[in-house]
């Protein structure tokens, strides 16, 4: 595995702070159009749209999948829609993505299983005439990405540093508190652009003593979990608890997302002591669960319909030759270029707004209901 984290996150965290740094909003640039305007002269209206989506390692990944294969079908296109496998996914994907090409897909989707491993695939997409979209995860280090379209990542790091404050504000309302950190696969970009969102609102708190990293483990390559495994958060936390949490309390921890908040609370179950505030991400059925049941404090709506349908809209746009809508030029920059991108925006979620958040939601509205 090819170490580029510090890579990926300082391309994330420059895009980003520069942004704040000039106040300007998350989504203020409404420029309508984007890439490579002019060259765009559709295809046909039944043309192959290959879909490349990682492993399977959070059900928003397995919902994409049904998504596209229907939103597709409905548009009137024909699709090939694929997951890398579990456990050699950086070749599997490649492997795909060529495989779509071969077949002349128009456009190809990719949710990154290895953000900095597919320059040479999106190279050769893009020389035969396909259109590639980076879904949710970025892909580093190519001219030849055409659009990005995503939840908007920093902010989600953002809403997760601001609920871990004010969880553990209402349990204690007083510090100093606590804290652990865990951030997502070095591999995926959205894991380093997540952190530096935290980061942006627990580093001045941490700076103030107000809040105190027990392990010390502050830098995101120590607090990286490897392909987003369970397995590797729990025991993560195992050795936390062990080397420690003996005698002092743990407050809080950052989780990164759901899949990795319910392996540390299990962690911290097994060991006996009492569960801290856990921050998540996605809305997993067992996560809106849990957070009803008081156990995990929070999680973020990223509804993955809306996330496919601004994706099928933007294969649509291409398809009738007419640029897709992008509402930001400026916040992400993959190391070669700026990539023209439209960012949804996610939504915090806690016991008290559950029912609100998820009203339209046919799965998780009806496990708010009191
Ligand atoms: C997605 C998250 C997800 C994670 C693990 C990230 O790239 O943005 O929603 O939890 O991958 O699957």
């Amino acid at each position: 595995m090819r170490n580029f984290l510090g890579k990926s996150v300082a391309v994330g965290a420059i895009a980003m702070l520069a942004l704040t740094a000039c106040g300007s909003g998350r989504d203020g640039d409404s420029s309508s159009s984007g890439g490579d305007s002019g060259s765009t002269k559709g295809f046909a209206a039944n043309s192959l749209i290959g879909v490349a989506l990682p492993a399977k390692t959070s059900e928003n990944w397995v919902l994409a999948g049904d998504l596209f294969t229907s939103g597709l079908k409905e548009a009137g296109f024909q699709s090939d829609v694929q997951y890398a496998g579990a456990s050699t996914t950086v070749a599997d994907q490649q492997a795909q993505i060529t495989s779509m090409t071969t077949k002349g897909a128009k456009v190809i989707v990719i949710g990154a299983t290895d953000a900095a491993q597919l320059s040479t695939q999106v190279a050769a997409a893009h020389a035969a005439g396909a259109k590639v979209i980076a879904y949710d995860r970025l892909i580093l280090n190519t001219a030849d990405l055409d659009y990005y379209v995503a939840f908007d990542n920093f902010k989600v790091g953002q809403l997760q540093g601001q609920a871990l404050l004010d969880g553990m504000k209402k349990k204690k309302p007083n510090g100093p508190y606590t804290i652990e950190l865990f951030a997502g696969s070095p591999d995926d970009n959205n894991a380093g652009v997540f952190f530096n969102g935290a980061m942006d609102v627990l580093k001045p708190e941490i700076d103030k003593g107000n809040v105190v990293v027990g392990s010390g483990q502050k830098d995101v390559k120590q607090v990286a979990i490897q392909g987003w495994k369970a397995e590797g958060a729990q025991a993560r936390m195992d050795q936390l608890l062990t080397s420690t949490y003996g005698s002092k309390t743990l407050d809080g921890v950052l989780s990164p997302n759901d899949t990795l908040a319910r392996a540390i609370i299990q962690s911290v179950k097994s060991a006996g002591k009492p569960v801290p505030v856990v921050t998540g991400q996605d809305s997993e059925v067992e996560s809106v669960k849990s957070i009803m049941n008081g156990e995990q404090y929070m999680t973020i709506n990223k509804d993955t319909r809306n996330l496919v349908k601004e994706t099928i809209n933007m294969v649509k746009s291409l398809q009738a030759g007419s640029d897709p809508q992008i509402n930001d030029t400026k916040s992400y920059n993959n190391g070669t270029k700026v990539v023209p991108t439209y960012l949804l925006p996610p939504v915090a979620v806690t016991k008290d707004n559950a029912a609100e958040a998820y009203a339209n939601d046919p799965t998780l509205g009806p496990l708010t209901k009191k």
